[in-house]
């Protein structure tokens, strides 16, 4: 079997490896621009942000594997060979760490911690009365494979979950509501955390309209994608009281540059678009395991809806 990899990320060696070792029996190639004519069809490809030179060489093969969970970096390339499934890392540890973040956000915020460290640097010592937990909504906007994992880690601390998604999904400790309810969804939303993919319907959604329907003094958790954000939105809410606060791990730009407004705003914590790093072991085996699904003639899950570009 021949597979073709490609990911120019500081992580290449080590994907290399973890596949080789996951798919002992198949023949490896790295993709390059430059390679010698004549190299074998690839049965299966194995990408992270490939170039178009590269996507206008999958029309041949069985599946391509996406090396994250996002799928934005290809899903609405123009030259998609039709038909061609493309499949994306489910959780493979991602919703360990997002859980983790996560929940960093929305203890830190309603244990106001922010408020306590600028207390700190005035030597002021200041109990503040405790907020109440029921009245402290937190609303998950994608209720995916890692949302509706961090929703429900969220509810287990005895917060009220509401979750978002273009359909509502059942969960016991999360109240559902579909995107025609948005609006009613957002007044719950104490705590706002956007885990939505990136597609043509969401690019630009969280915009001054979004953060006018959060109950006052909200506060944004963006772990999705920066596009999704309206940066320039979220700075006059902020601005206006709106919004107290935003924790944002990814960026419409990133790196983020440096003369960028977010780095030195006091109520914006940035972290290098960390939140779910994508465990290499893990996706390689569970890349490997869905080859072999296939290969066997047997349904594999993850795969993208061309439609709906995630
Ligand atoms: C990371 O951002 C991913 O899409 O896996």
């Amino acid at each position: 079997m021949n597979v073709l990899f490609y990911t120019a990320s500081a992580e290449h060696a080590q994907w290399m490896a973890a596949l080789r070792q996951a798919l002992p029996g198949a023949a490896l190639r790295d993709w390059s621009a430059n390679a010698a004519a004549g190299q074998p069809a690839a049965d299966y490809a194995i990408v992270w942000r490939p170039p178009p030179e590269l996507i206008r060489e999958l029309a041949g093969v069985r599946a391509v594997f996406n090396l994250g969970a996002g799928v934005d970096a290809i899903a609405g390339a123009p030259s998609w060979p039709q038909g061609v499934p493309l499949i994306r890392v489910e959780d493979a540890g991602m919703a360990e760490q997002m859980i983790e973040y996560v929940t960093y956000a929305v203890l830190r915020c309603f244990r106001e911690i922010a408020r306590y460290e600028v207390l700190q640097r005035e030597r002021s010592w200041l109990p503040l009365a405790r907020l109440d937990k029921r009245a402290f909504g937190v609303g998950v906007l994608g209720m995916g494979v890692l949302g509706s994992k961090v929703a429900a880690a969220i509810a287990a601390f005895g917060f009220p979950v509401s979750g978002c998604s273009r359909q509502a999904k059942s969960l016991t400790e999360v109240r559902s509501y579909s995107a025609k309810d948005l609006l009613t969804f957002l007044a719950t939303c104490r705590v706002l955390v956007c885990m939505l993919p990136l597609t043509p319907a969401t690019r630009g959604l969280l915009d001054r309209r979004v953060f006018s329907a959060l109950p006052r003094g909200a506060y944004v958790v963006n772990v999705a994608r920066g596009d999704i954000l309206v940066e320039q939105d979220l700075l006059d809410a902020l601005g206006n009281g709106g919004l107290s606060g935003a924790m944002l791990d990814v960026f419409a730009e990133e790196p983020l540059p440096v003369t960028h407004p977010f780095w030195r705003h006091p109520a914006i914590t940035i972290t290098p678009h960390i939140s779910a790093v994508t465990q290499v072991g893990a996706s390689a085996a569970q890349i490997a395991d869905k080859i072999r699904r296939i290969e066997s003639g047997l349904a594999v899950s993850g795969v993208v809806d061309a439609a709906q570009a995630y």
